[in-house]
């Protein structure tokens, strides 16, 4: 991650106290990630470890020896013998009544990170709803992300993501004061802006305002289901991420990336990933090969006699007019391994280079 003021972290080791515990830091890093080593959960909102810090949610706020006041642990560099506290009761009293005020202005979502402090600190989820919510796009036409104002907490990290990752800058802080909101240039529809429908704003979002629009009216029911990590099967890039599936219905509800630093994709992912997995229940997805009966109509029927059918008409066919005119397209949904299988059966097999498949565009 870098440094909180943008310069290249060093290397030069320091020592601090935190919560009583002598921790070895480097010199750049900041308390919050001195803490993440030794275990210590800070509570955070605006923070996003792929993300400049901004020290906007106030939520991660500590006592440090260097500082009258409680100082954001997301963006404080560790200092040599510095000696923070985590979790005093001033802490505890600032992050109550941080916590309050969100809940008193917000909807609160189940399943989030801000629903997760709220319950920490021992407030009542069930606090009454916003009831000056912010501005909003309801009629946005887009199918895919969904903005609901009256979750957010305008902590910016979809913004942020947009702009630093994604790096399109499709979103945007729009207004002042409490009309602050989230809202795409001239606020036009995300169809009609730089958006690229990555959805990693969705994931980045610690409330929920932001959420696929298609899996939305189930939001309450997200806490309860079952994450499958699975494979991209699009492209030969190979990102990972989580189907979550609802158990009883067997049913895939929405995807999810997994957090930052667990797989390559590094918590991102790109539309096909992210939204198209439609396919995967769809009552007209094949299940078994079809091969043409004498009448030319498709029937169903088992993997040794479709093969044994592709291959007599691929040597008939190279026989007749020789191997040129026969052409082999496989797929950016197969993996390496296949796609080679799929040259050599041209290349070797038949004796022509006329081979192609999806990934190599
Ligand atoms: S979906 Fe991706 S590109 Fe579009 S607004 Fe969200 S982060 Fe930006
Ligand atoms: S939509 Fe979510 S991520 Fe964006 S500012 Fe609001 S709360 Fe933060
Ligand atoms: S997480 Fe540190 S100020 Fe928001």
């Amino acid at each position: 991650m870098a440094h909180p003021d943008g310069n290249r972290a060093d290397d030069k080791a320091v020592s601090i106290v935190i919560d009583g515990r002598q921790v070895n830091a480097r010199a750049g890093e900041t308390l919050l990630q001195a803490a993440e080593r030794i275990g210590v959960t800070i509570p955070t909102l605006c923070h996003d470890e792929r993300l400049a810090p901004t020290g906007a949610c106030r939520m991660c706020l500590v006592e440090s020896s260097d500082s009258r006041r409680m100082v954001p642990a997301c963006r404080h560099p560790v200092v040599d013998g510095l000696v923070v506290q985590t979790e005093t009761e001033r802490v505890a009293r600032h992050r109550r009544g941080l916590l309050s005020l969100y809940a008193a202005d917000v909807d609160v979502v189940p399943g989030t990170e801000l629903q997760a402090h709220i319950r920490r600190y021992g407030l009542d989820p069930g606090l009454p709803a916003a009831n000056a919510p912010r501005a909003g796009r309801p009629d946005d036409d887009n199918r895919y992300v969904l903005f609901q104002p009256e979750s957010c907490i305008v902590c910016a990290r979809c913004t942020r993501y947009c702009d630093e990752i994604e790096a399109v800058s499709a979103i945007t802080l729009a207004h002042r004061g409490s009309q602050t909101t989230i809202a795409t240039v001239d606020d036009v529809s995300l169809l009609d802006s730089t958006c690229e429908l990555c959805g990693g704003c969705i994931d980045t979002c610690p409330t929920g305002a932001l959420v696929e629009r298609k899996s939305a009216h189930r939001q309450a029911t997200f806490p309860a289901l079952k994450p499958v990590r699975t494979t991209c099967n699009y492209c030969g890039v190979g990102c990972q991420f989580d189907l979550q599936v609802d158990a009883a219905a067997n049913e895939v509800v929405r995807v999810t990336s997994p957090a930052p630093g667990e797989t390559t994709n590094d918590g991102n992912l790109c539309v096909k990933g992210r939204f198209a997995y439609g396919f995967i229940g769809h009552p007209e997805r094949l299940t078994t090969p079809l091969i043409r009966d004498e009448a030319g109509e498709l029937v169903a029927t088992d993997w040794d006699t479709a093969l044994d059918r592709a291959a007599a008409l691929l040597q008939k066919t190279a026989a007749r007019h020789g191997a040129n005119s026969l052409g082999f397209i496989s797929s950016s949904r197969c993996t390496n391994e296949e796609n080679y299988l799929v040259q050599k059966l041209s290349r070797a097999a038949f004796g022509t280079n006329n081979c192609h498949q999806c990934a190599a565009t």
